[in-house]
């Protein structure tokens, strides 16, 4: 909460010290402001204090600065018969208080050289009037130069007033700045988190095409593995006989057997058998190996990766969403290296192979005859590489072109798609990569480019 400043409120102050070795003189000052001591002032009246020396007048300026009732002005002589003079008396009062207005009043002509080796009190706090003073103008004096006193302390209360303000304010500036410091941390790591959980619900639907991948070759792995023992059994059989079987009827009994056994078949279809088992491993492995890529488990920080390597991982953990229906094409670049978070990355690219096969999914069916095209491309261009995802559906239909990258916009039937495919990864793209998402128009299908700035400095 901001302090009002009610400077318009202060007090006025009249209280005037008089300072004069001359009792004559300390008379005639009072007669002289008696008129305004009586006057019926709005604010209050005048007050006087006269004192005999400058060094009574300083104790009379501390004892009123410590009861809190400063004076306002003080007329003070220039010669005095004591060891300080009206000049240095003036410059220690306004020592001890530098809000006091001095009037030297002086007989002499005070020269700049006279005043040259005292410590001069500001100027603009410092009057020098001339002996003999006329009444109208000592009184005429003691109204501006009080009223003087009063604008300035009016101004350093609305200055001090204005300071505090300043510092509520820049107080409050902090607090937000602070504020906005830890909402801004909480929502990058509520993103992370929502992009995990995304990520989670993204490989959850994969799934099922996943394992079905792992299955077809694990299950010839199998029948091949299968024949293969059984064919080694029965060369074990043959080889048994070789040993056992002796005599003029051995050529005969033996042949006999290897016609039994089919030992010709095995001897054709063994090798081969045993070469497909090990590609169908081979294929176990390098799922498992681009599922691992794709979710990049443990790496959260950016960090130089290759596009290439990334459309290639999730092209194989994705095929699930598209063999059906269409054929992948890759063209890819070497060398796409750019600053960024693969795992995220991999997301992105996921989101648009997926899209593309649900495209190309409405214009041939589930199980076409003669299947679609996905082409997914990555370059490198001066400041950019890029990842193109091609495809030979419908396209983007121009009246929805705006709304696609926003949250929950979809076009497909009800249960079929949330609409965050596009919008999680253009958030991936552009706010933690500082790249662009956007779609091109084509003459057939849809173009999808995902373009990151070269060796982007990581913010
Ligand atoms: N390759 C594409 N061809 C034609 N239209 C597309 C393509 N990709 C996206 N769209 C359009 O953009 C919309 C939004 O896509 P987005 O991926 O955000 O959501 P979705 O696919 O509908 O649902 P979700 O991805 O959440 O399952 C889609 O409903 C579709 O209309
Ligand atoms: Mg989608």
């Amino acid at each position: 909460m901001v302090t009002p400043c009610a400077t318009s409120t202060l007090p006025n102050n009249r209280r005037v010290l008089v300072i004069d070795d001359e009792p004559s003189v300390l008379r005639a000052y009072q007669r002289t402001m008696r008129p305004l001591v009586d006057a019926d002032l709005a604010g209050g009246p005048f007050e006087l204090c006269c004192q005999a020396s400058p060094e009574a007048g300083i104790e009379a300026l501390r004892e009123a600065l410590e009861a809190g009732r400063p004076f306002a002005l003080a007329f003070v002589d220039q010669c005095f018969p004591g060891p300080m003079d009206g000049l240095e008396g003036a410059a220690r009062m306004l020592e001890l208080d530098p809000n006091l207005e001095v009037v030297m009043v002086t007989a002499a002509h005070l020269t700049d050289a006279a005043t040259a080796d005292v410590k001069m009190p500001p100027r603009e706090r410092f009057l020098v009037l001339k002996k003999p003073l006329e009444a109208a103008e000592l009184r005429a004096c003691a109204r501006s130069l009080t009223h003087k006193w009063t604008l300035r302390r009016a101004a350093q209360v609305k200055l001090a007033c204005l300071d505090a303000k300043l510092a509520e304010r820049v107080l409050e500036l902090e607090q937000a700045n602070q504020e906005l410091r830890a909402e801004r941390a909480a929502r990058e790591c509520a993103q992370t988190e929502l992009l995990r959980a995304q990520k989670l619900e993204a490989v959850g639907r994969l799934a099922s095409g996943i394992a079905h991948e792992i299955n077809t070759p694990a299950q010839f792995v199998a029948d091949n593995l299968s024949f293969a023992r059984q064919g080694v059994s029965r060369l074990i059989e043959m080889l048994h006989a070789h040993r056992e079987i002796g005599g003029p009827q051995a050529d005969k009994e033996l042949a006999k057997l290897r016609r039994k056994l089919k030992l010709d078949y095995l001897e054709r279809e063994l090798p081969a058998s045993l070469t497909q088992a090990v590609e169908g491993i081979e294929r176990v492995g390098g799922l498992v190996r681009a599922m691992k890529e794709f979710a990049h488990p443990g790496q959260s920080s950016k960090a130089m990766t290759d596009l290439s390597a990334c459309v290639s991982s999730t092209a194989i953990v994705a095929r699930g969403s598209y063999k059906g229906v269409a054929e992948l094409e890759l063209d890819l670049a070497p060398n796409a290296m750019v600053m960024a978070v693969a795992a995220e990355l991999n997301q992105a690219i996921l989101v648009l192979i997926v899209n593309a096969a649900q495209a190309i999914t409405e214009v041939v069916g589930p199980e076409p005859e003669r299947k679609g095209r996905i082409l997914v491309s990555t370059s490198c261009h001066e400041h950019v590489v890029r990842v193109v995802v091609e495809d030979s559906g419908p396209g983007v239909d121009e009246a929805i072109e705006d709304r696609i990258f926003d949250p929950f916009f979809t076009t497909r039937e009800v249960g079929c798609g949330s609409g965050q495919g596009l919008a999680i990864a253009h958030n991936i793209v552009t706010q933690r990569h500082a790249g662009r998402l956007y779609v091109e128009r084509t003459d057939a299908g849809a173009r999808f480019v995902l373009e990151l700035p070269r060796r982007e400095v990581a913010a």
